[in-house]
């Protein structure tokens, strides 16, 4: 039998960006999705889908996700024609859009298959892997999510948009900050989204320049700032973030509504994180105080919420 782990992970700044070579600034979760592999008699592979997640996100994902499971035995040089996979996937991340959870499965996969197998991948190809997984979920993903997922930690990554090698540095982060994430329940479709912010750069690409110019210095003041542990620059960035979000047309109305939310409670900045259009929010809190204050007035409106510390 083989086992293996994926972090979640936020998005803090730079989602759709980064699809387009702009540095983006991620934190893997404490939570984690498990794999177990065992081989059995026969051929091809099963999978038992024991993850805690939002309702209507495992069907809405499912062939996504089963095409994710191929790519990655695929390319990890797995024969499925003689020996069957029993696949289990559990653990405490919750499968929702916008916590990494494609890339956290696929990462657990192929750690995994490596454990089971005695193949000896290290981190590098384990994330390969992974990536391998993740172009299941839309044909471009920027390998953010596998990469937060594979190492860890809080990440400062750019895509390389030429092929070779991305950019991936671990931040020492200047202090631990307490975060609320907000979920709005709405399993959003990566492929569709990411689609569209395409469409609309096409249809006005100097209108896109100007903002991705915009996004390059608040990614760069945003770096600086988790550095030196400034709370308040940082959360005035996720705020300015958010805002270029709303303007490529990604964030939705429940989106900006628990941002609103969070904000009139003392969130020191909000943002929707990951693809949008539904998924999650996170929002900066100074203290455990406001941060329970943020979390209760969410879950008020009747929205879940998780409470963690990045950084
Ligand atoms: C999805 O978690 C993040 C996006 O930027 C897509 C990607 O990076 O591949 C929307």
């Amino acid at each position: 039998m083989g086992i293996g782990r994926g972090f979640g992970k936020t998005i803090l700044f730079g989602e759709h960006f980064v699809v387009y070579g702009l540095p983006a600034i991620a934190s893997a979760l404490g939570s984690y999705t498990s794999a177990e592999v065992k081989v059995v008699d026969g051929k091809d592979f099963e999978v038992i889908d024991d993850r805690p997640a939002t309702p209507g996100y495992k069907v809405k994902k499912y062939d996504e996700a089963m095409q994710s499971i191929k790519n990655v035995i695929e390319y990890m040089n797995i024969d499925i024609g003689c020996q069957k996979l029993e696949i289990t996937f559990s653990g405490d991340l919750f499968a929702a859009s916008g916590v990494g959870a494609s890339a956290a499965q696929a990462t657990a996969l192929a750690r995994a298959l490596n454990d089971n197998f005695t193949l000896m991948w290290d981190d590098e190809k384990i994330n390969e892997a992974a990536y391998e997984g993740e172009r299941a979920y839309h044909g471009t993903p920027s390998g953010i999510d596998n990469t937060a997922s594979t190492y860890g930690g809080l990440i400062w990554f750019v895509k390389n948009l030429k092929g070779g090698k991305n950019v991936m540095e671990i931040l020492q982060s200047g202090k631990k900050m307490p975060l609320v994430i907000g979920n709005t329940g709405i399993t959003a479709s990566t492929v569709e989204v990411v689609a569209d912010v395409r469409k609309l750069k096409e249809a006005d690409p100097l209108r896109f320049e100007k903002i991705f110019s915009v996004y390059h210095s608040l990614a760069i003041d945003a770096k600086v700032a988790l550095l030196e542990g400034d709370y308040i620059g940082i959360g005035k960035l996720m705020n300015q973030n958010h805002k270029l979000l709303q303007d490529i047309k990604v964030s939705g109305e429940i989106n900006d509504r628990l941002v609103d939310i969070a904000l009139k409670h003392g969130a020191l900045g909000a943002k929707m994180t990951g693809t949008g259009r539904g998924g999650l929010v996170i929002a900066l809190a100074e203290n455990e105080k406001v941060q329970n204050n943020i979390a209760s007035a969410i879950e008020a409106e009747g929205y879940d919420t998780w409470k963690t510390m990045i950084g």
